[in-house]
């Protein structure tokens, strides 16, 4: 029988397809396995199911000698070296689609928790700080009728165009090919990054990250944006150079910022970007509702199971 590591405790769904067709080991901590559990664990397996917590590098894969397999619970895949595991013969699989309206959804949450301060409110109030309905109590940004610059438009960018045309917005996307579709659908219109940065009163970024990606939102960038503008990132930390997105909110050179997620996760408590009113975040749970989560298991799972069968997955991750 094949052997399977699972770096987590998935929903059901996913546990149970591979019980009844594998010898399953689950790492059943609230934390990741550390560097060592996965040098040890790997050598005899045939298929890992890991998470987008779990550095699969070339190390990692190095100490492999079975596996066939690693099928990640993310659509991001940004923690894995593809190359490497390509040059093994490894397949790699994702889970993409299925937390597309999820992950689009909690962008959109941020967008209107960091354009009216909800969170600062909503600690104001429970303070008891309230005395009176204000002329310029907690005063934001409108959003409707406004112009979103979406960063990366694939499947949750395109999500969240769709969202943001509900609110009769203006919307300009960058990325790398042009998407006539999305374009017939919304409106949107394709420009350069400078431009985006320029005339958008919300960004948000969907892109992957990759070596192009990497720090795509610097000093520069912000001083591009308007000074009422509103970013929201739920795509990855890393795109987002996270200094420099300190530096232009105490210097009001955006107004607000929605973040899901960090370039170190979690991210310190002491970090001085949590000490920003201006800042609405969340610990990475784009995907996390119950049915998405349950639908991504299975997802993972029947991949995984797909390749140790011999047959094609259905995500492989290119
Ligand atoms: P997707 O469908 O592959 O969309 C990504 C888009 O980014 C594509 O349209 C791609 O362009 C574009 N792109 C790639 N590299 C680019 C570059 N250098 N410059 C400009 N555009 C570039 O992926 P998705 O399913 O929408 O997911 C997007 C990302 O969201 C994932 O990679 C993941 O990191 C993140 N995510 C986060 C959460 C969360 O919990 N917060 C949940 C799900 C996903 P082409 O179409 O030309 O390839
Ligand atoms: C989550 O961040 C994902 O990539 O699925
Ligand atoms: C506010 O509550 C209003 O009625 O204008």
């Amino acid at each position: 029988m094949d052997k399977v590591f699972v770096t987590r405790k998935i929903p059901e769904e996913g546990l149970k397809l591979l019980r009844e067709n594998c010898e399953v080991k689950v790492w059943e901590e609230e934390v990741p396995p550390k560097k060592e559990v996965l040098l040890e664990e790997i050598k005899e397996i045939q298929g890992l199911l890991c998470l987008l917590t779990d550095p699969i590098d070339a190390e990692v894969l190095e100490a492999a000698q079975n596996l066939k397999v690693i099928s990640n619970y993310a659509v991001g895949y940004d923690n894995i070296d593809i190359e490497k595991a390509k040059e093994k013969g490894i397949v790699v699989t994702n889970t993409p689609g299925v937390l597309t309206e999820a992950t689009a959804d909690l962008a959109f949450a941020l967008l209107l928790a960091a354009s009216r301060s909800i969170v600062a409110a909503d600690n104001y109030t429970r303070a008891g700080k309230w005395k009176s309905w204000g002329p310029k109590l907690f005063l934001g940004q409108e959003v409707f009728g406004k112009t979103i610059g979406i960063i990366g438009a694939g499947r949750i960018g395109s999500a969240m165009a769709r969202r943001a045309k509900g609110f009769a917005m203006e919307l300009l996307y960058y990325n790398r090919s042009t998407k006539p579709r999305l374009e017939r659908e919304t409106g949107a219109k394709k420009v350069e990054l400078e431009q985006l940065l320029q005339e958008s009163d919300f960004i948000s970024i969907h892109a992957p990250l990759n070596n192009q990606t990497e720090n795509m939102i610097g000093p520069r960038e912000f001083r591009l944006m308007k000074k009422t503008a509103v970013l929201v990132n739920t795509a990855r930390g890393a795109i987002v150079n996270q200094r420099a997105l300190l530096e232009a909110l105490e210097n009001r050179e955006i107004f607000a910022a929605g973040l899901d997620v960090f370039a170190e996760e979690p991210i310190n408590k002491n970090d001085p970007l949590l000490q920003n009113p201006r800042v609405v975040v969340a610990p990475h749970i784009g995907s996390a509702t119950f049915a998405t989560r349950d639908k991504m298991a299975q997802m993972a799972a029947q991949d995984l199971l797909a390749v140790l069968e011999g047959k094609k997955p259905r995500n492989p991750v290119s």
